[in-house]
């Protein structure tokens, strides 16, 4: 392959749910391809699917933020890639400081912690339904039930009061955005960083049962540690889960061959989960790795110090993993998708995502069976422009 042949990351859709068709061709012709990065140099583009398990499955490919490099023009990371990763940030660190955090943090994230979060899940999605019916339609769906239901989730684990919902969201909002300049998201960052610093600190005089309070308990992190580690659970746990409930909701709607097949069993809550979560695959851009060292891949060679982008869509699409792979198709086996990632930093709230998804899908269009869009689908705008695919505003009416 020569240098000619580079492209930069394709970001134009066709249409609301498909990835770029050009990532398409890109992946038809092979797995592998020469990327040129948004500041001009080189680095490599994974389509496949099975390469893109091999490569993050792969220790020489490394996640530190000191080395990653944005596939797509983004000022709002400058302060973050090329830096030392924050302390407790562990999705842009390498082992053994990333095993150290990811340990810690999984033995808070226990079954049991998820199973008692269950019932309080499905009472956070009653009780926004019954908000919903009582304000009577047409409203916003992300508004009203997308954005709320994670958000209350992921405050009720980690400990954080609700009431700070507004500053929190702004604050994620701009770190994930395209648009913000590299000083809104250092302050964003800061912001986040202060709050969560001050909660840890508060939790570790006085631990309680929540999962904030349990990482102070042991003292095995420092403040520092629980308040990035806490930012990021904070900020990643509800963004993404608000992303695909209002996108999965639109697809499903979108599809009403798919949603009358979930109405009539539903015992196809989990699969279509899977489905939905493989078919939206909400990491837009993929996810960003550099070689430690040379690696031959699909017949070439990545050089040390290379940059590497995992296109987690392309991935999720290949037909050669999942056959009809841009069909919609909620009884199908999905399982192996990458939408959660693979490999040591594969997500580590995916099973809550899982559980809040399971939920809220069938509790919402069976409290509200004539769902639908209150506005043309053309008028609908999609967030091309963050980190986390999503649809801005979902107006739609039950009555
Ligand atoms: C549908 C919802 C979600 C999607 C699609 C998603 C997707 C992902 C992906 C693709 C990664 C891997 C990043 C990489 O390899 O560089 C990841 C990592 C991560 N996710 Fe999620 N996520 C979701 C929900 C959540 C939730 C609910 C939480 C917190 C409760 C969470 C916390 C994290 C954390 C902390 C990491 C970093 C793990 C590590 O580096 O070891 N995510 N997520």
């Amino acid at each position: 392959m020569t240098t000619h042949d580079a492209v930069s990351l394709p970001t134009l859709r066709a249409t609301p749910f498909d990835p770029p068709p050009a990532l398409a061709e890109l992946r038809a012709r092979s797995p592998l391809s020469r990327l040129r990065y948004p500041d001009g140099h080189l680095g490599w583009l994974v389509t496949g699917h099975d390469l893109a398990r091999k490569v993050l499955a792969d220790p020489r490919f490394s996640a530190r933020s000191e080395w990653k490099r944005n596939p797509v023009a983004r000022r709002s990371l400058e302060p973050f890639y090329g830096a030392k990763a924050l302390p407790g940030w562990l999705v842009d660190m390498d082992p053994p400081q990333h095993t150290r955090i990811r340990r810690r943090l999984a033995r808070a994230f226990t079954a049991h912690r998820m199973r008692t979060l269950r019932p309080r899940i499905e009472q956070i999605v009653s009780r926004q339904l019954t908000a919903m019916a009582e304000a009577g339609d047409p409203l916003d769906l992300v508004a009203a039930f997308a954005l709320p239901v994670p958000s209350l989730v992921i405050c009720e684990l980690l400990g954080v009061p609700y009431s700070r919902r507004a500053d929190f969201q702004r604050d994620s909002a701009t770190l994930f955005s395209l648009d913000a300049t590299a000083e809104q998201a250092a302050r964003a960052m800061d912001d986040l960083q202060t709050f969560l610093t001050e909660l840890a600190a508060h939790k570790s005089r006085r631990p309680g049962e929540d999962l904030l309070g349990t990482l102070a308990s042991d003292g095995e992190l420092s403040v520092a540690e629980i308040a990035g580690a806490g930012a990021l659970l904070l900020s990643a746990g509800h963004e993404t889960t608000a992303g695909s409930l209002g996108l999965g909701v639109l697809a499903l709607l979108s599809h009403p061959d798919q949603l009358a097949r979930l109405a009539e069993d539903p015992g196809l809550a989990d699969t279509a989960v899977e489905e939905l979560l493989r078919y939206l695959t909400i990491f837009q851009f993929g996810v960003p790795r550099s070689a430690l060292e040379d690696v031959p891949l699909a017949g070439e060679t990545v050089r040390a110090g290379e940059s590497v982008t995992v296109s987690l869509p392309a991935a999720n699409r290949d037909p050669l993993r999942f056959p009809d792979p841009d069909r919609l198709d909620v009884g199908r086996n999905a399982s192996g998708h990458l939408a959660f990632g693979h490999g040591m930093h594969q997500c580590i709230g995916q099973n809550l995502a899982r559980t809040e998804m399971r939920i809220a899908f069938p509790a919402l269009f069976g409290r509200f069976p004539r769902l639908r869009l209150a506005v043309p689908a053309q008028r609908l705008s999609f967030g091309g422009d963050t980190g986390f695919y999503c649809v801005h505003r979902l107006p739609v009416s039950w009555s």
